[in-house]
Order: structure tokens, then sequence, then C-alpha cells
């Protein structure tokens, strides 16, 4: 069995003398005397002093950037600066080597757009350190956050036979051959012989299976792939992502706003209290990003203090109409500088309006309630007024909407009509409509877009880097 310390812990010991067995790999080695070693721990490498004139030359040429190496030596205090600790080598033994002429990282700095061709290998570095450390905090935050409020987490199908937004932007799922596509006599595809006897796709959202449970367990959350075949080319969009979909029963749309404010600050409270060194880092980062950009597109607070901000604020809340007014008398409108000018109520919101709310305008997170019903989906409930749904969408600076969500349609007469003005078909429904059948309850749930949540927490600028393998338009690599 392989007995190793991580260098985290050895970084923060004070156990001098003691003999250690570190295990990484070679970030750089200089002067055939100082190797930065990195098991992924943590962001930090610990400094190998190699004792080079009793060292085989042939062992030393083989201690390259990308190597991966067994050290055994003793832990020693730094007589370099810019570290506590190193471990003065005894043993060394190469467990892989790595040509230094192929190995693509270089000790030197890449641009993000290079490392997103090296997907494979872009989590040794240390930015990607710092982001997947972060992203497995928010998720690991995500589900205490739920399981504390007593909350069950749902397993709900990727492989559906229903489109849950009725937006059509959907993969199909077959495993019929192309070349001999069975048919219908009326010449259409006949899905009949198809895997599951009928057309399916990959799940866009696990929401109506989730108001099925949450019918049932009065609070649930699902946490899983989502997959939206639309073809946005985008920082903001994947074809492939991660989605937070709570949904419970006896709630209404301010129980509704109130949990996903509360979820937010919660998740976003652990990050900077568990990922102090990660977030540390990915500040400063940004700072030197900003530096490349014209002052007035420089954001006015660093990473750190948006986070905090966030923290210490309320989220602001207005309705569609309200908001539309806004828009409609603010300066990029008025002076034509929007693309898509705001003349009318009913107009569905581009993210240049919504970017403009939170960052010119509020300055910080907004919620937006209340849309008309014709931008927005069936089973949204219908208000008063007949026009607008008890719909909301929370836009965060810098992203635009990160969560969208409504209290749902729980009357049966009102669900059915608004399913037949927007063709979607009950019988497929069938289902979904029992739940109105049978003991329906006013309900409310949302979805959060994981990597839009991590995009905010580790000030990132492209979605395409805070997931492993991103998946988008001509592009499914690794
Ligand atoms: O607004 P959306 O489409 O809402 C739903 O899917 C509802 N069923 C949620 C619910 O009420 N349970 O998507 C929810 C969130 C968006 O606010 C956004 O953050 C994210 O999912 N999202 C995407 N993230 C990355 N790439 C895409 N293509 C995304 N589309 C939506
Ligand atoms: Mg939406």
């Amino acid at each position: 069995m392989i007995k190793r310390e991580k260098i985290k812990d050895l970084l923060n010991s004070t156990a001098f003398d003691t003999e250690v067995k570190v295990m990484g790999w070679v970030r750089t080695f200089r002067n055939n005397q100082f190797i930065a070693l990195n098991d992924g721990s943590c962001m930090g490498n610990i400094q190998i002093v190699v004792d080079f004139t009793n060292t085989p030359e042939e062992l030393l040429k083989r201690i390259t950037t990308g190597a991966a190496i067994s050290v055994e030596g003793t832990l020693v205090e730094s007589l370099g600066k810019g570290q506590k600790v190193d471990v003065k080598a005894k043993t060394i033994e190469i467990l892989g080597d790595s040509n230094a002429d192929e190995y693509p990282l270089q000790p030197k700095k890449h641009s993000l757009e290079f490392l997103r061709e090296k997907a494979h290998l872009r989590f040794r570095t240390n930015t990607f350190n710092a982001v997947f450390k972060v992203r497995h905090a928010l998720a690991f935050a995500i589900h205490q956050f739920y399981n504390e409020r007593g909350f069950v987490y749902m397993h709900t199908p990727v492989i559906t036979a229903s489109d849950a937004e009725g937006a059509g932007e959907m993969f199909k799922v077959t495993t019929l051959d192309f070349d001999k596509t069975p048919r219908t006599d009326d010449g259409k595809v006949d899905f009949s012989e198809d895997f599951f006897g009928k057309a399916t796709n990959l799940t866009v959202s696990g929401q109506l299976e989730g108001e099925l449970a949450a019918m049932a367990f009065g609070q649930i959350y699902t946490f899983g792939p989502t997959f939206r075949a639309e073809n946005s080319n985008t920082t903001r969009h994947l074809a492939e992502f991660w989605m937070i979909e709570p949904e419970v029963a006896f709630a209404d749309l301010e129980n509704n706003m109130q949990l996903a404010e509360d979820m937010m600050k919660y998740v976003i409270g652990y990050a900077l209290e568990n990922c102090k060194d990660e977030i540390a880092f990915l500040n400063d980062r940004l700072l030197e990003e900003e530096k490349t950009k014209p002052q007035q597109e420089r954001s006015e607070l660093s990473l750190i203090e948006k986070l905090d901000f966030c923290l210490a604020n309320e989220f602001e809340r207005l309705t569609y109409t309200e908001a539309i007014q806004i828009l409609k008398h603010s300066k990029p409108n008025q002076k034509k500088q929007f693309k898509y000018l705001i003349d009318e109520w009913g107009a569905d919101l581009q993210s240049e309006h919504e970017r403009y709310l939170v960052e010119k305008h509020f300055k910080k997170p907004v919620i937006l309630t209340d849309y008309p019903k014709d931008i927005k989906s069936f089973y949204m409930r219908m208000n008063d007024d007949g026009k607008t749904v008890a719909a909301m969408d929370i836009l965060f600076p810098g992203i635009g909407e990160m969560i969208g969500g409504s209290q749902r349609e729980e009357r049966m007469d009102m669900l059915t009509k608004r399913m037949e003005e927007m063709h979607i078909p009950q019988e497929e429904l069938w289902w979904y409509l029992d739940t109105r059948r049978f003991g329906s309850a006013p309900h409310a749930g949302f979805g959060l877009g994981f990597e839009r949540l991590v995009l905010f927490v580790t000030g990132m600028t492209n979605i395409r880097d805070v997931i492993a393998f991103p998946r988008f338009p001509k592009s499914a690599e690794f």
C-alpha cells in the first residue's frame, strides 16, 4: 500500500527533521537543484531540494516539467524566500516520464484560450486547480443547504420523452439506424420501432418530474446534468450544463424568492469561508485580467468585494412592468445604444437589458417577477390580471440570468388552457396533469444554472472555463 503525505499538509507543518514521502507532478526544476512539486491537494508547490552532486545525471535529466515523481526525504525549514518548508531529497523515483519538448504546459503563463484546447491537462495549472476546488465547494454547499432544510434529493431521468420547457431545444436519443430509418405510412420516422418505442430526448430540465416528487415529499431538489440544443455560441451558454432545481409544495412566489436568495447567500458564504486561498488567487487573477481592459470597462469592485457585497445586501425585487419603465427611459435606450430597443410592454428582455438593470441601474442582484405570459413557459401560474404569470428571474452582475423559476399553475382548467394555447400535447404529459387531478396544491420552484454560479464566484469570464469538458456547438472533444 502506498503511503504518502499530502503537500497541503506539509506546507503547514512544523514537524521539522521528520522523514516524509511525497508524490506529485513536477512544475519546474531549477538549476538541477530545486523542484517545485504539486500534487493537486492545493495550489501551492512544495520545494524539493536535490543534492545534485550525489544524483546520477541520468535521473536528473528525467526530472522534467509534467513528470510524476516520488520523493523520500527530510522535512526542513526552508532557507529560501517564499516558502516555509522544503523537502531535502534522499531518494527520487520517476513514476512517469514527461517529454519536455512535447508537454504542452510550459512553465510560463498560458492564455485561457490555449488551455481550453488542452482541457485534459489544464487541471494541472493553478487557475484551474482553484476553479475546480471552488466548483466542488459550491456543489457540496448546495447539498448541505438543502439537507439542513430537510429537502429530499431526487435523481430525475436524463432520458425523457417530454420537453419540460416547451422550447424544442432537445437532443434526440435513438438507436435507430440512420441509413435505414423505419417509416410510417405517411413517411414520418417510425419511433415505435425505436429503443423506447417512442421519440425520446436528453432532458432540458428535471422540473416536471421534480414537481411530482414535491407533491409527495413536500420539498425536493434535483442536481443533475441538463442539455440544450440551442445554437448559442456565448460565454454564458453550454449545450450540457448542471442545474439545481428545488420544488416546494405549499409555497408561493414569495417563498420561492426567499428560498433562492437564502440559497445563493449560503453557498457564496460557504465558498468564501472554505476556499480562502483559491478565491484570493482568483481575485488577483481577475485584477490582472482587468488591467488589460480600458478603464471604463473595468469593474468597480474586486471579486472578493463583489461576493461580500452580494452577501451584505438584499436582492432588489421588482416586476417586469417596472423594469420595462426603467429600461424605456434609460440612457442606452434613449440614445439607441441597445441592439434591441425597448418600446413596448411585452418585449422579451435580452441580456443587454438584464445587464443594464443589474450592473448600471441597481448595481446588485435583482429579482424580476410577473413576466408577460407569452414569453414564459406553460406551467407558470397565471396572475389575476390574465396577462402576466408568477415567474421570477434572478439576474446577477456580470452574469445576467442566474436563476429562472415560478409559482406553478396548480389549477387544472387554467393549466390545460395554457397548454392548448401553446400547443403542448396533453396526452404526453398525462402523468404531470395527474398531480393537478389528485390533491393539487400551490407549489413553486426554480432552476439555478450551476456553471453560472461557478462563474460568478470564481470571477472567470467564460463558462467554458468552469466546467471540465465543455460541450458547445461544433465541440465535444474529450
Ligand atoms: O430558465 P431556465 O430555462 O429554467 C428552467 O429550466 C426551469 N425548468 C427551472 C425551474 O423552474 N425548475 O433555466 C434555468 C437556469 C437559467 O437561469 C440559467 O442559469 C441556466 O439554467 N441555463 C443555462 N446555463 C448554461 N447554459 C445554458 N444553455 C443554459 N440555459 C439555462
Ligand atoms: Mg430562463
